[in-house]
């Protein structure tokens, strides 16, 4: 199949690019001409596992690269919208983007065409669409409108996609269901699977890629919805392990015991500083709009954006609790990005959080295996942020040691030369990483979330006591 992917982000470029891997023709269209003379030399813009290779395995083959939206359509049999749609002042999706591109698509369509919504988009959209490209001229009897929401996460957003929990395709027509199933047969089909040069995955074992036909709202509608729940499920547990904290449970503890029942699941139940990266907080309030041009009361939306949002003043809190004031002090932070294995920091809550230490006086001392550049790029160009080496080097002479971001290295460092290296023994970990046990033998005072502050042995005589219970819960009246 011959596919147009138009916008070449994460989003766009992954598809494209994968797209190539699993056999079709691609041309990835992107209007900022340096990027594109960038992908056809193999750069790739951001870290992102696996797409080096495979942008070096298929550029100048079966993937293209183009600066011109009409070429590409002219050449295509289906035409990926992934552009961007970011949050707009009143908090809904702006579709500015799309509706341009839109346009020009329509104006280059010389024969049957199916033109798919990729990006995050509210429900409704296919029908804008579908208007947009009547009214700029494009033949109703050559093109259909499709909607094949994208499951990528940053960090393994190849993976995601070429071994899928499931591909959603929303179609309303012949058409577009014949080339959607076309398009991702490879996988549907397995065949992608069996061959040698597939991209490895536990997963491989995988048969057939599950595929959901619905109609196109209600594929646009399970993407708002999904990432809605997942972001739901995070700050449900990020308040559970709040009151897990004040009690002297073990917010841990607590996540094996729901996590185990098959109907909630053992994912996204991670408390720590609350979610950030350039979906959840934009999809959510966008989400939020959506329903409030329905009618429909959705206040849940409100709640999980406001206890996320809380978590991070949360974390505060516990960094003037350990040190008690700020200003002066040297505090050592590891991860910028927003989550691991990325080097995206749009939204992150660890700059959020950063900022603020800031503006109390505190100095840092940072480190982030890939985020460095993008977080200079976002962070005060001063003495007040000076960035690490790795790990080690971050803690020196530091007051305190703060984990921001999860990746997989900072599990795993030596506690005893983080606390030769620390001034004062503490660490304050927004992403439990570590069992308490381990942190206090080794010397440090734990902070985590969801769990009592933890202090060695010696130290005991400054342990908190667990903090006392506020003031009865008064119910409040429930009227209609
Ligand atoms: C998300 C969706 O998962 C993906 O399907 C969608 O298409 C794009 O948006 P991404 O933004 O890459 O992907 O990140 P994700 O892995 O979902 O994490 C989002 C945020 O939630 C991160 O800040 C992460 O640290 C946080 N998180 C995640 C938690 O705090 N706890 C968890 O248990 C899981």
């Amino acid at each position: 199949m011959r596919i147009a992917v138009i916008g070449s982000g994460y989003v766009g470029l992954t598809s494209a690019v994968c797209f190539a891997e699993i056999g079709h023709n691609v041309i990835s269209v992107d209007n900022d001409k340096l990027k594109i003379a960038a992908l056809e030399r193999g750069t790739v813009p951001f870290h992102e596992r696996f797409l080096p290779e495979l942008l070096m395995r298929h550029r100048g083959g079966r993937l293209q690269f183009s600066a011109s939206v009409a070429d590409a359509v002219s050449e295509s049999e289906a035409v990926f919208i992934t552009v961007g749609t970011p949050q707009s002042e009143t908090g809904e999706a702006d579709l500015s983007f799309v509706e341009a591109v839109a346009r020009e698509v329509a104006s280059a369509i010389r024969s049957s065409i199916v033109i798919i919504e990729k990006s995050t988009v509210p429900v409704r959209t296919c029908e804008s669409l579908r208007k947009t490209l009547l009214l700029n001229g494009a033949q109703q009897t050559l093109f259909s409108v499709a909607s094949n929401p994208e499951f990528l996460r940053e960090g393994t957003a190849v993976t995601d996609f070429l071994y899928p929990d499931r591909i959603v395709i929303g179609v309303d027509d012949h058409l577009s269901a014949t080339v959607m199933h076309e398009i991702y047969r490879p996988l549907t089909t397995g065949s992608y699977y069996r061959r040698e040069e597939a991209i490895p995955f536990e997963k491989r074992a995988t048969q057939q890629a599950p595929i959901i036909v619905t109609n196109a709202k209600s594929a646009e509608l399970i993407k708002h919805a999904c990432n809605a729940f997942l972001a739901m499920k995070i700050s449900f547990i990020n308040a559970v392990a709040n009151i897990s904290e004040s009690v002297g449970a073990d917010i841990e503890q607590v996540c094996a015991g729901i996590g185990s029942d098959s109907r909630i699941g053992p994912k996204f139940l991670n408390a720590g500083i609350g979610y950030g990266g350039s979906c959840f907080p934009k999809d959510i309030q966008a989400f939020q709009v959506v329903a409030h041009q329905c009618n429909c009361d959705f206040g849940l939306l409100a709640e999980v954006m406001r206890i996320n949002s809380d978590q991070a003043r949360r974390f505060l809190t516990k960094v003037r609790d350990a040190l008690w004031t700020l200003r002066g002090k040297r505090l050592a932070v590891l991860g910028l990005a927003f989550k691991g294995d990325t080097d995206d920091v749009r939204e992150s809550p660890a700059i959020a959080i950063i900022e603020a230490l800031l503006k109390e006086g505190a100095l840092i001392r940072a480190y982030d295996p890939a985020a460095i550049p993008k977080a200079k790029g976002v962070l005060p160009d001063n003495n007040s942020v000076v960035y690490a080496a790795d790990a080690y080097d971050a803690v020196a002479e530091c007051d305190a040691l703060l984990i921001l971001t999860e990746w997989k290295e900072f599990a795993s460092l030596d506690l005893h030369k983080i606390r030769s290296l620390l001034k004062h023994p503490i660490v304050i970990d927004g992403r439990n990483l570590y069992e308490t046990a381990r942190m206090t033998n080794a010397g440090l005072i734990y902070y985590s979330t969801g769990r009592s502050a933890s202090f060695p042995a010696h130290m005991s005589s400054i342990a908190h006591q667990t903090a006392p219970l506020p003031a009865p819960f008064v119910r409040p009246a429930v009227g209609l």
